[in-house]
């Protein structure tokens, strides 16, 4: 209480002062305005737009890889949610799938006087440029969701565990599977993500022994028949069997591939199918093209983040599940790692991650399936989502 009063006079004595001043200063022909202009910014923040030009000091600076993904934007929200009530200074930006974009965010950011970046890079690899920039001015670099690759330029990851994403998936197909010598279609993520690796091995850890009994047949990678037998795969081997069936995270490249692959495939590769769809971007797209070869009676198809668009297709059943990686926590996790850094203590993390090129200590939340039967406890009942955002719910 006393100290709300003496701040209400400190206030009104300081404007009485200023009001004095601006007066001298017109009285004496000088700009008032430029000795107002101070860079001390104390209010919050969070800017969205790709081209940002106001001045001002900003404590964490964030870039995000696509606005183009309703997963990304989820995200911005997630933080926006998360820091409305914080007394740092915070600015998203977007990369627009483009490396050079993503290089002149962290450029901006940097001049704006960020001291940690919290980044999820478009291209792990070429992010470490980015990185790099970064750690030139003594800035932290958090990796966030998608590691920055081959470089020692990134300090702290904070990721889902991305090999239990592939893990679910895999075994998802396999608990709803009947009979044997099952169609299997196999799709993966962008190379150029190492996040897509993490989730094929996962995936492939599951699958491969039921590829090689064959109770499942691989419908549209000759790469993965050909390494049937081995239970691990090198990165190499995964690079193979993904040239083959990526997506690149594009959900029209997804709607070509599988128009292509079912018109290759003969009678003993349709039926009842299963499919592995990396995302729910890609899994709506190649749900929707499965559904219309009339020799499918029936698939079952994969998919991760919980999109609102997959959560109505999951409950329409045309999609049969997704993996649900609570943006919340990530949000939380990065923050929280961030406001440590700024004062001046060490971050906790729970393990690491090999980038290439060091051990990069990491935070890692656990992910959760969601198909009809939970929908509303995991992600009406929990807040995530409300029950008015979809149709057909009971
Ligand atoms: C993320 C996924 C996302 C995908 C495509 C991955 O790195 O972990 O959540 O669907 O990128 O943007």
């Amino acid at each position: 209480m006393l100290n709300k009063k003496k701040g209400l006079l400190f206030l009104i004595v300081s404007l009485l002062f200023a009001f004095v001043l601006v007066g001298c200063a017109d009285d004496t022909g000088g700009n008032a305005d430029d000795s107002n202009d101070s860079n001390v910014d104390t209010t919050d923040e969070v800017e969205s737009e790709d081209n940002d030009t106001s001045s001002g000091d900003i404590n964490v600076g964030i870039v995000l890889p696509t606005r183009d993904e309703p997963r990304w934007v989820q995200d911005e929200q997630r933080f926006k949610d998360a820091l409305a009530d914080s007394e740092y200074t915070t600015e998203i930006l977007f990369s627009q799938g483009s490396s050079a974009n993503e290089l002149q965010n962290v450029e901006t950011l940097i001049s704006r006087g960020i001291d940690v970046l919290i980044i999820s890079p478009h291209d792990g690899d070429a992010a470490g440029a980015a990185a790099q920039a970064a750690a030139n001015e003594g800035v932290t670099v958090i990796a966030y969701d998608r590691l920055i690759t081959n470089t020692d330029a990134v300090d702290y990851y904070v990721t889902f565990d991305s090999f239990a994403v592939g893990a679910a998936q895999g075994n998802y197909l396999i608990e709803h599977a009947n009979g044997t010598n099952i169609p299997l279609y196999l799709y993966a993520g962008a190379a150029s993500d190492n996040n897509a690796f993490l989730f094929f091995e996962g995936a492939w850890s599951v699958l491969q022994p039921k590829i090689a009994d064959g109770t499942f047949v691989v419908a549209n990678s000759s790469e993965a028949e050909a390494l049937a037998d081995k239970p691990e795969l090198t990165r190499d081997e995964m690079g193979r069997i993904l040239g083959q069936v990526t997506t690149n995270w594009d959900p029209n490249e997804a709607i070509n591939k599988a128009q292509t692959h079912l018109t290759a495939a003969g009678d003993d590769l349709k039926g009842e199918v299963l499919i592995l769809a990396p995302n729910d971007g890609t899994s709506r797209s190649i749900a929707d093209t499965f559904a219309t070869d009339s020799d499918i009676t029936s698939y079952v198809i994969t998919g991760q983040d919980a999109e609102k668009a997959s959560i109505q297709y999951i409950i329409d059943g045309k999609q049969s599940m997704t993996v649900f990686k609570d943006v919340r926590q990530l949000v939380k996790d990065a923050m929280g790692m961030a406001i440590t850094l700024l004062d001046g203590a060490t971050p906790d993390t729970t393990g690491s991650y090999d980038n290439g090129s060091k051990e990069v200590p990491a935070m890692q939340s656990e992910v959760i399936v969601v198909d009809q039967a939970n929908v509303q406890s995991v992600l009406i009942d929990s807040g995530y989502y409300e029950a008015s955002e979809f149709t057909g719910l009971d």
